[in-house]
């Protein structure tokens, strides 16, 4: 059976039926073709999939979609405001932070969210705040340039 699901994905209203089991990121990629969260591991391990509800980041593949009701859910389609990026987004190009490309929008949500947290004072809580965000290409460094740019 399906459930009624009523979300806020990226400011737009939804109004969904969906089945117990569909994760969040499932959901996103699947239904709604929002396929910039991405599916590293689908196990909580790499943070691809990171997205933020109610401005927390959690991973999308470890929540249930139903779980969302009533949540506003903001994914990388929804950071920039029209042709102007995020100024983490810019900030991504100019330190050239990625490589292939793919740990990208969850390593840029995961930021927005540690933003929000204000937890981070230094460059080493970054690096430690960030740990649940792979990236296997090892753009680390740049990764962390970045991120220290806009927040600091
Ligand atoms: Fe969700 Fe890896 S796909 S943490």
């Amino acid at each position: 059976p399906r459930y009624p699901l009523s979300l806020r994905i990226n400011g737009q209203p939804y109004e969904l039926e969906v089945e117990s089991w569909v994760t969040l990121l499932d959901l996103l990629r699947e239904r709604l073709h929002l396929t910039g969260s991405k599916k590293g591991c689908d196990q909580g391990q790499c943070g691809a999939c990171t997205v933020l509800v109610d401005g927390r980041r959690i991973n999308a593949c470890l929540s249930l979609a139903l779980m969302q009701q009533g949540r506003e859910v903001l994914t990388i389609e929804g950071l920039a405001e029209g042709a102007r990026l995020h100024p983490l987004q810019r900030a991504f190009v100019a330190h050239d932070a990625l490589q292939c490309g793919y740990c990208t929008p969850g390593q840029i949500c995961s930021a927005v969210g540690l933003m929000n947290e204000g937890q981070a004072r230094c460059r080493d809580d970054l690096r430690e705040l960030m740990s649940g965000n792979v990236c296997r290409c090892g753009a680390y460094p740049q990764i962390v340039d970045a991120v220290e740019e806009v927040m600091f």
